[in-house]
Parts: C-alpha cells; structure tokens; sequence
C-alpha cells in the first residue's frame, strides 16, 4: 500500500481528480497506483507478467502434469528468482446449480510457487479486495510468503472469477473511455452530495447490469468459495489448507461454512465481520478502531522522538491531535494550492489529506514515517510534498469486481432498500454522521442501494459451525479496517476457533513483524495446532523507522536461530508495502 511517500516522489504526479463515483474506491485506486510505482522502484525488481514464459527455440512442450493432479503447468517467470508456474481452471458460471449454468462459465487462472522437496499440500491464498488479484499478489508477495510459511507448503493463488485476468471479468464501462468519461461523482460529503450520488448511482447500476450478461449475479463470494473446491480437485488435493487477508477473511469464513468438511487448516488474517457482510446494511462495524489507530499514530509519534518529524511540532500526542485536526478544519474552509510548474499543480483539500493521505497510512504504521514528515512539511506550510503524495493519480483498476461481488454478496437492491433518496440519506446521516472515515463509504451505498442485479445465493453466517479443524483467526488490536471485535465475531461462528492476536496497529497480522505470530501460523500450518487460549503476541521492533534509501530492510531485533531473522525480515517487507487491495474488505 501507499504511503512511503517520501520515497515515490519522484512518481509522476497527476492532476488533482475532479470527483470519484466512490471515495472509497476512488481511493483504493491511487493507493493501487502508488504500489505499482513502488513496485517497480524498490520492491518487486523481478516482476514479469503471469502470460510470459520463457523463450523456446524448440517447440517443446515444457507442460508439466505432476502424479495426482489432472491439470498442466506451465513455467511463468519467476518470483525473485524462483521459478512460477501458471495453469487454469474452467468451472460452472454456477456452481450450485449445472443446469442453471449451462454450458456458461468462468476461467479461472491459477499460478504456484512450488515449496520444497516433501512438499506435498497447497496453501491458497487471497488477497483481499474484493478484486484484488492473486495472480498478482503471488508474484508481489509471494517471497515473502514463503519466508514465513516455509518450504513445506506450495504456494497457489488465483484470479477469482470476475477479478482481473479471469474472465468474463467484472465491469460496468464497457471501455476505459467510458470509465473515464462516466465514473466521476464528489461524494465524501454525505448531505451536499447527496442529491448528485443519488441520481449518479441510477445510471452506474444500469451500466453494471447492462455491460455484464447474466455472469454478472455469479460473481458472489459463495461461487468463489465453490471454485476453491474446484482448484482443489484439480491438484488432487482433497483438504482446504487457505490463508485469507481482508476480504479474504469472508471468503474464508464462507468457505468454511460452506464446506466445513474441508475445512482441515483455515487461516483468516485481519478479519470482516461475516455476519455483516452478508446480513447488514451499512457497516459501521469496520470502523470500530479506526480513529483509535489514529491516535496510536499520535502516540507511537511522541515516543519516537526524533523519529518522527511531527514529534517537533507538539509535546504530547493530545496536543498532536489537536493540531492536526485544527489544520485539517482549515482544509475545509480553504484547500491550498500548489504549483510546481505550469503543466503540475492543483489543490490539496481535506479529502486529499484524510482520505488518501492519513486513512491509507493507518493500514500501514510502516508508512508512518514518511506520513509524519509530509504532515510535517504541511503543517509548518510547504503543502507541495504532501499533494505530490496525496493528491489522486487518476483511475487505474480494470474492472468492477469489488462492486460486483460486494453488492452480489450483501442484501442489495430494490427488494432490500427503501428506495427515496431521503431514507438513505437519514440512515446513513444517523450512522455515518459522526464518524470521520465513514463518508468512504457514502458512494458504496447509493449503488448497494440501487443494484439492479439479481441476488443468486442465500448465505448468511451462523454460529457454532462445526469445521474438520478448528479454524485459526488473526488480529491486531487496533486494525482500521477490519477491527478485532470482528474477529471476535468469528471466533463465535466457528468451533474451537482460536485468535492470536498481535498487540499493534495496521491492518492483518502482516501489517507488523512477529515472530511470536509466524511461529503461530508455522505450528498451525504443520501440526494443527492451536493455542491453548485466547493469545497475545508482541510486535517486533518500534514503529517510526526511517526506510533505507536502498529499499533494503534492516533487521530490528537479534535473533539466534537465521530462520527467524529470515522470517523477521519477510514480515518487515510485508508491513512496508501491503498493498490497498489486500487492505479494504468493502471497497475498492
Ligand atoms: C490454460 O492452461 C493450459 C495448461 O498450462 C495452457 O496450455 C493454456 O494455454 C492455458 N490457457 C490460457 C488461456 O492461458
Ligand atoms: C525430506 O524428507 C526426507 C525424509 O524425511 C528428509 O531426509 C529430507 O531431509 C527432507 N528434505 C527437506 C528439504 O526437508
Ligand atoms: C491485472 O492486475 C494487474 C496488476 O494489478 C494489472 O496491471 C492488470 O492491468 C490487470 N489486468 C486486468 C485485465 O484487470
Ligand atoms: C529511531 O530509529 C532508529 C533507526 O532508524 C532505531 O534504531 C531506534 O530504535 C528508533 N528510536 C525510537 C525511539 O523509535
Ligand atoms: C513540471 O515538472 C514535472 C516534474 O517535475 C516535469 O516532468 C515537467 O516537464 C515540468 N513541466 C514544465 C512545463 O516544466
Ligand atoms: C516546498 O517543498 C518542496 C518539495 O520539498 C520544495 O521543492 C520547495 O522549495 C518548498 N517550498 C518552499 C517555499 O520552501
Ligand atoms: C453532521 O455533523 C456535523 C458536525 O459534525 C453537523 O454540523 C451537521 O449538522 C450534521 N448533519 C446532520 C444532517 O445531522
Ligand atoms: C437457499 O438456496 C438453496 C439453493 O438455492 C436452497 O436449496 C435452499 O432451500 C435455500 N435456503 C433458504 C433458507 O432459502
Ligand atoms: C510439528 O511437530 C513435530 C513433532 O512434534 C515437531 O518436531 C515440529 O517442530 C513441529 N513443527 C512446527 C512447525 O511446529
């Protein structure tokens, strides 16, 4: 995710937008393209895309079919400098019902990072989203993922249908003109836009329906939660071993009360409330820490002294706050401008600094850094670091998948919402009003409200459910997004689940190093095991670290045995560049 800013600044800065459909999407977008740049210039230097594969003078067929699996591999580039390899699956455009589907369905590709030699399960992995691709995730994150799970496992991710390379893939422009030209609305003010999202939805929902054919209601969390099963067969595999991020959290928990037979060794990591997701209507749920991770940004500022450029500004973290927020209040009043040359400015606002400056970065305390210098600059009146940082960067997802399967998921549409403009409006005032980061959420509504496609499925979450294994759940204290009282929620739905939780801020376990949490995930993978009881696990290392120049992380603390500095150093790597899509459950 985003905000090392200080490190990016040399990325191409893009005209301030003029107003996204949905901030909250919108948002997700420039954090998307802020992790491509960051990518390219210190993350990822081997990236390649999933399609290529090396050149071949000889027509051989470098397929591979191994014993037990029913499809072939083929080689894909490599994940720093470990091979890859990509297949693909068909399944059912419905999976409940073969009729129903026809001969309609989804392509599902698939990609594997091999462990070693006795390795011989596979561990799925989403990243979150909805909308977030696998394919991509594996090749990003895929090293360090392994660093932390070791080599007894192979690492196999996917495109879950409607996301990025699957197809038919989810959409509502037929063309990036159209999204360009169409998606824009202003909606982070929830009374004064009001009027204006409301009759934008209109159009935006009939778009969806009309751009997809009748793929578009299948497009749901409990078909991807099937297709699991499906990649499963396919490798021969007949127990569900899964660790899920975010979102992917309520792919988890769907699958495991789907198929809870299956359900041998289920992780799910920075957890969304089920019940919710699939029987609420607004949720205020997810916000439930998000200002409490603020203040820890206030707190862990303070104590870091020096570390933190913000720290010179103010004595105590209360006295912080109030600074920030005076100038934030300021914002609202009076965006600034900020020009660097004729064809390079714009305005930086109270959107720019809250929801795409400080609400990314609260995913992320690994930002933190590079958010208190920007904060900084700001505040002593140099607004040019933070715009180049925070103003957007214009539309970069392909496709609507986080629409689709968002509004497929939950109770959506006409049979579900009162229809006035009013009634919304009062409901989301009476939830919203008083919350500092729910207006992100403002755009999502109207459309959940609107949604023109058929709902398919009738899942909702119980408790109690019964798993093959008991399920392990993975939490920080304070997440942004996906608060612990979530996970608590799943703890009630699943049997003889256990929490770890990891006493820090950000968003999933990976947004913090841990030893104490892979050690964990390590004995859960292998051996099944739980701890006793509710646990607590310690971060390692303080929060404001100034990022090597380099892009290199530095261990924070000694280790005797090499495997955990190995494991310490991929859990840094994580925590610095998570990406958004992994971060929001709802949106983006
Ligand atoms: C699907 O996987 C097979 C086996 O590796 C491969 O030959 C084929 O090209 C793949 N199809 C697509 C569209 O990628
Ligand atoms: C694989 O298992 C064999 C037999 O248990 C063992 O001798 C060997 O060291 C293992 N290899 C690795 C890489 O762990
Ligand atoms: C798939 O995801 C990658 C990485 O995010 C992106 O570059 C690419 O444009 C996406 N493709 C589609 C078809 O969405
Ligand atoms: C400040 O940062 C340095 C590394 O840059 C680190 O060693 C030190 O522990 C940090 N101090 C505090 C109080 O966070
Ligand atoms: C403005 O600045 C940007 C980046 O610093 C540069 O790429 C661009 O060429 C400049 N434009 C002009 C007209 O100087
Ligand atoms: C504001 O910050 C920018 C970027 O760091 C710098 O180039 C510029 O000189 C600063 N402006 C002033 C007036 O200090
Ligand atoms: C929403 O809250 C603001 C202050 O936070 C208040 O001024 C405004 O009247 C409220 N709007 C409604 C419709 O309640
Ligand atoms: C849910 O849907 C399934 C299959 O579509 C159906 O068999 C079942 O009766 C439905 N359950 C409820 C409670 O409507
Ligand atoms: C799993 O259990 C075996 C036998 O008790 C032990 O040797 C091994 O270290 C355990 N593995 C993990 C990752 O905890």
């Amino acid at each position: 995710m985003a905000k090392e800013t200080s490190a990016y600044q040399g990325g191409p800065p893009v005209l301030r937008r003029k107003a996204a459909h949905s901030n909250a999407f919108f948002t997700t977008l420039i954090v998307l393209t802020l992790c491509l740049v960051a990518l390219s210039r210190w993350v990822l230097p081997s990236w390649k895309p999933a399609v290529s594969s090396p050149p071949c003078s000889r027509q051989r067929d470098h397929r591979h079919q191994y014993k037990g699996e029913k499809i072939l591999w083929e080689p894909c580039g490599d994940v720093n400098g470990k091979p890859v390899e990509c297949s693909n699956i068909t399944v059912p455009m419905d999976q409940f019902d073969a009729e129903n589907s026809g001969d309609k369905t989804f392509f599902i590709p698939l990609i594997r990072l091999r462990g070693g030699e006795n390795a011989t399960e596979n561990l799925l992995l989403n990243p979150g989203g909805p909308g977030g691709s696998g394919i991509e995730f594996l090749f990003r994150r895929g090293k360090q993922l392994s660093d932390i799970v070791g080599d007894g496992f192979h690492l196999l991710s996917f495109d879950p249908r409607g996301i990025n390379t699957s197809t038919p893939m989810a959409s509502c422009y037929p063309t990036q003109k159209a999204r360009r030209n169409l998606g824009d609305v202003r909606d982070n003010e929830l009374v004064h836009d009001s009027p204006e999202v409301y009759a934008w939805a209109h159009n935006f929902v009939q778009a969806c329906a009309d751009t997809m054919d009748e793929h578009g209601a299948y497009i749901n969390t409990p078909q991807t939660a099937a297709d699991m099963n499906s990649i499963l067969d396919a490798v021969g595999q007949e127990d569900m071993v899964y660790w899920g991020f975010s979102y992917g959290t309520i792919l988890g928990q769907t699958y495991a009360s789907l198929f809870p037979d299956r359900s041998k060794r289920v992780i799910i990591d920075g957890v969304a409330n089920n019940f919710v997701w699939y029987g609420d209507f607004l949720d205020t749920e997810q916000f439930t820490d998000t200002e409490n991770v603020l203040e820890g940004f206030f707190d862990e500022c303070i104590k870091a002294g020096k570390n933190c450029s913000l720290s010179s500004l103010a004595d105590t973290p209360k006295k912080l706050h109030k600074l920030v927020f005076d100038y934030a209040a300021g914002l609202k009043e009076q965006p600034i401008s900020v020009y660097v040359n004729s064809t390079q400015y714009g305005l930086f606002d109270f959107p720019s600094l809250f929801y795409n400056g400080i609400f990314p970065a609260l995913y992320k305390p690994a930002s933190w850094y590079s958010l208190a210098e920007n904060l900084a600059k700001l505040l002593k009146g140099n607004a040019t670091d933070a715009w180049l940082a925070y103003s957007d960067q214009g539309w970069g997802l392909e496709g609507d998948g986080n629409t689709f399967v968002t509004a497929n998921d939950g109770m959506s549409g006409p049979a579900y919402w009162p229809q006035s403009r009013r009634a919304l409006l009062d409901d989301i005032v009476a939830k919203f009003n008083g919350s500092l980061f729910g207006p992100t959420e403002n755009g999502d509504a109207y459309v959940r409200q609107q949604w023109k496609v058929p709902r398919t499925h009738n899942f909702t979450q119980v408790e109690g459910v019964e798993t093959a294994h008991p399920l392990l759940i993975l939490s920080t204290t304070y997440d942004p997004i996906c608060p612990l009282v979530s996970a608590k929620s799943a703890n009630r739905a699943f049997e003889g689940s256990r929490i770890v939780e990891v006493k820090g801020y950000g968003h999933c376990s990976v947004a913090v190093s841990s030893t104490c949490l892979a050690k964990h995930v390590r004995e859960f993978l292998y051996n099944g095991t739980l701890p006793d009881d509710y646990t607590k696990c310690e971060v390692d290392g303080p929060y404001f670290i100034k990022p090597e120049e380099d892009g290199k992380v530095v261990a924070q603390k000694a280790f005797e045995d090499p495997e955990d500095e190995k494991i310490h150093l991929a859990q840094l790597e994580l925590a610095r560049d998570w990406d958004w899509r992994t971060a929001r459950p709802m949106m983006m």
